[in-house]
């Protein structure tokens, strides 16, 4: 029985006797006719209750990476916990000031913010500001200065360490858009620079090394390549990125966040630093995605004889690019028998124009599946929403709220008016 695994969905999915699905005890089919497809379904309880976890599994402070997936609503709910957040664009500020999330708690990246970012940024007093090239250093010293602020800076550096998912590659020379080279000397140079600034605060450094990381063996790599960094400049803030995998298939298993949590302690803990520094991890996917999936109405079944069976949905790489950017997988399966053996293949595509607007290239579905049913996509909390699009002018879906006091929308869908409020008509 090739049915969708259970642990795909979010903590508050369950199935009637029918076996319909319900999340938090709301029939499938109420969120359909309230919100209409596509649709987004986020499980907040869900959310806080991953939130809780990654909080307590070590003495580290938590930075929700908002790249992920932010709203005001989403942001709301984090405000209550003790927990960071990492903003990456003005835009993503202005989403945090809307909320009132307060600027103390704010991580503030990017390898090109604009004067106008940085001084958005001052004016809110934002905790961290995550430096990332020679040519911001001096800017932001510069706005510093007019301002009469003194931010806490975050060095970004590249390890030399990539994680791709299963593995990890030491690379010798790095080459990438993110970060100071700590094989060339360029971080070094840059934390000197920081530190002799007096318009500019020293706080510590910053590493990613990737998204979807099961290998915790990368962590270590990533611990070990900063080891000459922390032991020389001893920074107070000692920020090592997210990027712990999460499971989108049904044979995928998520990154243990206890089992991070040693990884990065016991990796720390070996470098005997003899002074006291402030550990924090930035994940976003591992908060979200799997806290969320997406309803579609098929529209089409094409059937192409010996080749293959499109299925058609209303929505697709608008609502949902990673397959079109990353060739990420997803299953699919049919809220109105969750039980039901998926035994049907099909290609599911969504309706732009575009050969590869594809949403899963070999999916499976019961049989009975047909034109008017709803199905879902289990695992779209993260780089979905935030990543859509609005290609072929079709309007953004609306993001729904559910826990166990009810449903409410997070974000209404976009209308047609939404589309052409930024059209000159003159
Ligand atoms: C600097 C930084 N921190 C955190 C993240 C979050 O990564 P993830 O969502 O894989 O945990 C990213 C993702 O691109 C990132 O660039």
């Amino acid at each position: 029985m090739n049915q969708l695994s259970r642990h795909l969905l979010p903590l508050g999915a369950s199935s009637d006797d029918e076996g319909r699905l319900k999340l938090h005890n709301v029939d499938f089919e109420e969120f359909v006719e309230v919100y209409g497809t596509p649709l987004f379904v986020y499980d907040t309880d869900d959310i806080e209750d991953k939130v809780r976890r990654l909080i307590a599994a070590a003495n580290w402070r938590v930075a929700y990476a908002s790249k992920a997936f932010l709203s005001v609503a989403l942001l709301k709910i984090l405000m209550q916990y003790d927990i960071l957040l990492d903003v990456a664009s003005g835009g993503e500020l202005a989403v945090a000031k809307a909320a009132k999330f307060p600027g103390s708690r704010l991580i503030f990246h990017g390898n090109n913010k604009s004067s106008v970012e940085l001084t958005d940024a001052l004016t809110y007093g934002v905790g961290l500001i995550v430096v990332d090239s020679f040519d911001e250093i001096s800017r932001l010293s510069e706005i510093a200065k007019v301002q009469g602020a003194l931010p806490r800076l975050l060095v970004r550096v590249t390890p030399g360490v990539e994680a791709h998912t299963h593995e990890y590659i030491m690379t010798g020379q790095e080459d990438s858009k993110f970060g100071f080279s700590v094989a060339s000397g360029a971080a070094k140079a840059a934390i000197e620079a920081v530190i002799d600034d007096a318009n500019l605060e020293f706080a510590g450094i910053h590493a990613h090394i990737g998204s979807q990381i099961f290998l915790l063996e990368s962590y270590r790599k990533e611990v070990e390549a900063l080891a000459l960094l922390l032991r020389t400049y001893r920074p107070e803030v000692i920020n090592l990125g997210g990027g712990i995998g999460v499971a989108y298939l049904n044979d995928e298993e998520s990154g243990d966040f206890e089992r991070w949590a040693r990884t990065l302690t016991k990796s720390i803990d070996e470098l005997n630093l003899d002074y006291s520094y402030q550990v924090i991890v930035e994940p976003g996917r591992a908060i979200v995605a799997s806290s969320a999936l997406t309803f579609y109405t098929v529209g089409t079944l094409k059937e192409i004889e010996g080749i293959r069976t499109y299925l058609a949905v209303d929505g697709g790489m608008s609502d949902n690019p990673r397959p079109v950017i990353y060739d990420s997988g997803y299953e699919a399966f049919l809220p109105r028998d969750l039980g039901a053996d998926r035994d049907r293949n099909f290609r599911i595509v969504g309706k732009h124009c575009e050969s590869g607007d594809v949403i899963i290239k070999d999916a499976y579905l019961p049989g009975s599946t047909s034109v008017g049913d709803v199905i879902a996509t289990p695992v779209t909390g993260a780089y979905g929403y935030s990543m859509a699009s609005n290609y072929n002018r079709v309007p953004r879906p609306p993001v729904v709220f559910v826990n166990s006091n009810g449903h409410r929308l997070a974000i209404r869908g976009e209308t047609y008016d939404d589309l052409l409020r930024l059209e000159n008509f003159d």
